[in-house]
């Protein structure tokens, strides 16, 4: 089982439309059996599959050791996608296991995923957008780190101090790899400036910002889709099966087959 963290600190960058669509393309086209894991207290990931509950067990009970991790896994109604979903309990969680110095507090999620990773191919982990205890879980549980980024003025702050944390974690978990950077919410612009020439864009500066900053990116990049992407939030499927055609679900697929070397 490969495990990916879709992560960034920055809120409303694109992580849970990127986890989800990530793991259900797995699943529907390549034939992956994927495990998608919300990381998150606000369960946006969980509502995509009608899996958010607080009645049934959640990541928080991974967190703290009360239930088996299998007790805890969603059926769907794909079978090629199971879901752990998250709910408010995991902000309680995290600070209970913050507050335990006796256990070792930083690789419950890579002991309890070990337990199922003959079940599937894949791990996507959607995490919120903070460091908090159960993110740290998921870097040291991860094989490979997707940063999802929206250009503009401030999406680029806190990369470095992300960048440090995937440093950080490597005395633990050696193996982990930034994959990339992937562009969502992308927008192309042209205007003209004083000599009359054409000029790119917000979007497109920052793509090469970034890879000036050496952050590797991916060369897909997902388009802004307002109305099918908001309209998806009101529904309980993920985009790809909402809206297959629209531009952003075309850019996941894209995006999928660039993440796994496939023509
Ligand atoms: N390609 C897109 N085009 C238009 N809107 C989008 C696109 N991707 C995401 N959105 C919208 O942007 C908002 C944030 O998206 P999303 O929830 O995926 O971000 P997030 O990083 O997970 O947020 P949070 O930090 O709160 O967890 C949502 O309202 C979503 O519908
Ligand atoms: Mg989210």
């Amino acid at each position: 089982m490969k495990t990916v963290a879709i992560i960034n600190m920055k809120g409303g960058c694109g992580k849970t439309t990127t986890a989800v669509n990530m793991a259900h393309i797995l699943g529907k086209h390549y034939g992956k059996r994927v495990l998608l894991v919300d990381n998150d207290k606000q369960g946006n990931a969980s509502k995509a599959y009608a899996v958010h509950s607080y009645e049934l067990p959640s990541v928080a009970d991974i967190l703290t050791g009360e239930t088996n991790i299998l007790e805890v896994i969603r059926k769907t109604e794909y079978a090629f996608i199971d879901v752990i979903p998250a709910n408010m309990h995991l902000l309680t969680a995290n600070l209970e296991i913050i507050m335990n110095q006796e256990i070792e507090q930083q690789t419950i999620f890579r002991n309890q995923f070990e337990k199922v990773g003959s079940m599937y191919d894949y791990c996507i982990i959607d995490c919120p957008p903070d460091i908090n205890i159960s993110v740290i879980n998921a870097l040291v549980a991860a094989d490979e780190v997707i940063i999802p980024v929206k250009i503009d003025g401030y999406s680029l702050d806190g990369m470095e101090e992300l960048e440090q944390q995937i440093e950080n974690v490597k005395e633990l978990n050696p193996k982990i790899k930034f994959r990339g950077c992937l562009v969502t919410m992308f927008y192309r612009t042209l205007w003209k400036d004083e000599n009359g020439e054409y000029q790119q864009g917000v979007n497109e500066q920052g793509k090469e910002w970034l890879k000036m900053q050496k952050y590797p990116v991916f060369h897909t990049h997902i388009r802004r889709t307002p109305k099918k992407v908001d309209e998806n939030t009101f529904t309980d499927v993920p985009l790809i099966e909402y809206s297959p055609g629209c531009g952003a679900s075309k850019d996941y697929r894209q995006f999928v087959k660039e993440y796994l070397g496939v023509e």
